[in-house]
């Protein structure tokens, strides 16, 4: 599948996005190993979660499927998932991989963890070591998957320094800390965000947080909730871009979640000159939740704070995009995780900004943008979903249409997205190849 975008920017509307994928993927797993039944509603049905429900069903889990969006996990209990008949595929989804391996490494049975050829490149020594640490046993390939872990390894519960902030490997040492015996805890260089904590405790499980700190005593067995999943605030970015670089729109987004350790795209885009109000900021299932508004902004380069990285992770593609719709130059850095995502998202938006008429000097671990005009062009995604919908937005007001190659992977967290570019006015296709 390929993007073809003719120019003609967002319109003035009301529209919301797609459930969280972090947080759907974190309801399934939980759900899965609590005791009763967790309700999701607002489920992110992209092929990233559904992967992570499959490999639940494949272990036993139950699970009634109300409608594309809402569902029931009968949980098994801590101890009650069954070795699955064969390989676990999670697709394209790190988080579903590295968060799955910290919970079958406390599983009575051996398992192995596939994926497609991105996430088979992806490195999974971040988790291994201190799995490994805690007593697990995980073959790789070299510190890449396919994962084997084998099974009926007693875990002792670690303290761990996080060497990178990951939210993903933080998750995974905290679900294995679940079957370790004693009191497992991490600290992080950076914060990175918090699901896994908030759903524990809001499943019963008693976990400390103290001096950015988090602790969690092996043996305690979470209970099922209901879980409203949010939209994701990662996919709003998009539409949040379309509008911040539109020429008059004022775009609604319901029901987006603004957890405090995801909202680094707001303060960025506002320090860009980008005019973003939350309102009606209400709580819902332990995660915080607003409607954003935005409209068309003058956006201005600035030298982007890099303490704020890790909490705008995956919206480094919306944020170059939106550098080289603004004045003068934006400077990246401390950025060098990005280039160990789906993609090398550096010099994946480097070469796709240089196609439409942009000047982009990369460096290792960051990249300074300088802002201008879109030409038209054809680009590459190199198959990564957040790469792909940035380009296509910079398409809404490119000078000429704007090709987008390789769009398959939209479908991992943002089934809809064509659609909804086209209800906000947008002139995009989806073209077979
Ligand atoms: C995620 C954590 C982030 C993010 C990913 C989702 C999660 O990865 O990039 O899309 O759900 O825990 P890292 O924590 O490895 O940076």
């Amino acid at each position: 599948m390929q993007f073809v975008v003719h120019p003609g920017s967002v319109q003035d509307a009301a529209v919301a996005v797609p459930g969280d994928k972090s947080i759907s993927h974190r309801a399934v797993m939980l759900g899965s190993v609590a005791t009763g039944a967790t309700h999701i509603s607002g489920f992110l049905n992209g092929e990233d979660c559904l992967a992570t429900l499959a490999a639940m069903k494949s272990m036993g889990v139950r699970t009634e499927q109300h409608d594309a969006t809402t569902l029931t996990v009968h949980g098994a209990g801590l101890h009650g998932l069954q070795a699955p008949a064969g390989d676990l595929d999670m697709g394209n989804s790190g988080t579903a991989m590295r968060l799955m391996t910290g919970l079958l490494a406390g599983q009575g049975f051996d398992s192995r963890l596939v994926g497609d050829a991105s996430l088979t490149s992806r490195p999974m020594r971040r988790i291994i070591t201190p799995l490994e640490a805690m007593g697990a046993s995980i073959g790789s390939r070299d510190g890449r998957p396919p994962l084997e872990i084998r099974g009926g390894r007693p875990l002792q519960a670690i303290h761990y320094d996080l060497p990178v902030a990951s939210a993903q490997v933080k998750s995974a040492v905290l679900l294995a800390g679940l079957y370790a015996d004693g009191v497992t805890s991490v600290t992080e260089p950076a914060v990175t965000r918090d699901h896994t904590e908030r759903m524990l405790t809001a499943m019963g499980v008693a976990v400390r947080r103290q001096d950015g700190r988090v602790a969690i005593a092996g043996g305690q067995q979470p209970a099922g909730i209901s879980v409203e999943v949010p939209g994701d605030l990662s996919s709003a970015a998009f539409v949040m871009l379309g509008a911040c670089i539109s020429d008059t729109a004022s775009v609604l987004i319901r029901n987006v979640g603004i957890n405090p350790t995801r909202t680094g795209i707001i303060d960025i885009l506002r320090a860009m000159g980008g005019n973003v109000e939350l309102t009606h900021s209400r709580e819902q299932s332990g995660e915080l939740v607003a409607d954003i508004r935005v409209h068309s902004s003058e956006l201005v380069g600035i030298d982007i704070d890099p303490a704020l990285v890790s909490l705008a992770i995956d919206e480094f593609p919306v944020l170059f995009v939106a550098a080289a719709c603004a004045s003068g130059k934006t400077t990246f850095s401390g950025i060098g995780e990005l280039r160990v995502k789906e993609s090398d998202r550096i010099a994946a938006m480097a070469s796709g900004l240089r196609e439409l008429g942009i000047r982009v000097d990369e460096s290792e671990d960051g990249a300074v943008v300088h802002g201008g005009q879109f030409g038209g062009g054809t680009v590459q995604s190199y198959g990564d979903h957040r790469i792909a919908m940035s380009l296509a937005v910079a398409g809404t007001i490119a000078g000429a249409p704007v090709t987008v190659r390789d769009t398959d992977a939209v479908a991992t967290s943002f089934p809809g997205f064509v659609e909804l570019l086209g209800v906000l006015g947008a002139r995009i296709t989806a073209v077979a190849t």
